[in-house]
């Protein structure tokens, strides 16, 4: 089995990295693979709202110079994802928005096909600003269908400079807690898809509130 995790921060080596890494230790240890993709150093720009996509159906955003169709690919390759971002001011990285709201409506218009697998997220923070990132992050992943793991708190860890999450004792044991139970969760998953339906896909309404 397979996680790919974003990484929204600029910075290759930085705190959102360093919470990445103590997650994938405990994939790892059951033998789940990990794939980690530096998203927030690369040059990727906001959705154009064209609906290019929804006409083509073909899984890719009208956009072809950058990242975003080969991401697309690697999340559908995945049985698990994680998207995390530093939090800046309150809020995810840009780059890291950008990319998800092109590559989530792509997979939107094309079968929801991320349904069913399991996606969590993560933020590093100095301060304060962890639960409106994490929520934000967490609503693309509701948007899917997707399988959700939980820890013993929200899903944020504290450091300014590099490497600092380490030190942020309680912030470690989260990420710990919620990589033990991805892996847990994924495997049940697997399980479950062997000895129960899934629930059937509905057709999509789609209403605003006008009419
Ligand atoms: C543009 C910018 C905005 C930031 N905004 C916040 C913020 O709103 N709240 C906060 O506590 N820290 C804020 N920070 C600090 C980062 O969230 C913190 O250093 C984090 O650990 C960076 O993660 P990284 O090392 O993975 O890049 C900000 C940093 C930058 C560069």
């Amino acid at each position: 089995m397979k996680v790919v995790a974003f990484n929204g921060s600029p910075r290759a080596h930085g705190n959102t990295r360093e919470a990445i890494g103590i997650m994938a230790e405990e994939l790892e240890k059951s033998g789940i693979e990990v794939e980690v993709i530096q998203v927030g150093n690369k040059k990727i720009r906001g959705c154009l709202g064209c609906m290019w996509c929804v006409k083509a159906q073909n899984e890719r955003c009208v956009i072809d110079e950058d990242e975003v169709n080969e991401y697309i690919q690697k999340m559908k390759e995945a049985d698990g994802i994680i998207l995390s971002s530093p939090v800046y001011y309150s809020g995810v990285a840009g780059t890291m928005k950008s990319f998800l709201d092109r590559a989530f409506f792509v997979v939107g218009v094309n079968g929801n096909f991320l349904r069913h697998r399991v996606g969590t997220s993560l933020a590093a923070v100095r301060r304060s600003g962890g639960i409106p990132t994490i929520d934000n992050l967490d609503r693309y992943i509701n948007y899917s269908e997707m399988f959700v793991p939980t820890s013993n708190y929200w899903n944020v860890a504290h450091g300014l400079k590099p490497g600092e999450v380490a030190q942020d004792d309680e912030g470690v044991q989260i990420i710990r807690i919620l990589g033990k139970n991805m892996a847990w969760l994924m495997k049940a998953v697997e399980l479950g898809k062997k000895e129960l339906p899934l629930p059937e896909q509905e057709r999509k309404r789609f209403t605003n509130f006008i009419r």
